[in-house]
């Protein structure tokens, strides 16, 4: 199985396990770092609404408490035939470990890639953690 297959899987998965009782939205998501581990997240919603978290957020902080740091892939799992691509939100919380090659998959519910995109096409002249050097 290639690893973009390994991640679509494990990102539906995921979508499983999403707690979305107030959009009927689950999401996915699955990523791999530059060390080859794979995180996964899912949705977990709250009743007072913008206290939700999203999928990306969720896997990515199961990445920093596994102690990486460099997101090289992520693929997210939507509920349906739509596009779930990340929020603004999310693609800013990407870029804090990522980078312009940083790669973005998008997949329907039926495993189906539906967008095969990069961070830099998804947040253009982005401000991350190297904006905030002087000099
Ligand atoms: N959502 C995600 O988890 N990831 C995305 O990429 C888009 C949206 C969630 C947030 C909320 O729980 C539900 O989907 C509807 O917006």
């Amino acid at each position: 199985m290639s690893e973009t297959d390994t991640l679509i899987k494990k990102a539906s998965e995921a979508r499983g396990k999403a707690y979305a009782p107030h959009s009927n939205h689950p999401v996915g998501a699955a990523l791999v770092t530059d060390t080859g581990a794979i995180y996964t997240g899912c949705n977990v919603e709250n009743a007072a609404y913008p206290l939700g978290a999203c999928a990306e957020a969720l896997a990515i902080g199961n990445m920093v408490l596994a102690g990486d740091t460099y997101i090289r892939k992520i693929v997210v799992a939507g509920p349906g035939e739509h596009l779930c691509t990340p929020c603004g939100g999310c693609r800013q919380k990407i870029r804090e470990f990522g980078d312009s090659k940083t790669e973005i998959i998008i997949c329907d519910k039926a495993g189906e890639i539906m967008l095969e995109t990069s961070l830099g096409e998804l947040l253009p002249h982005s401000f991350g953690p190297e904006n905030l050097k002087n000099g």
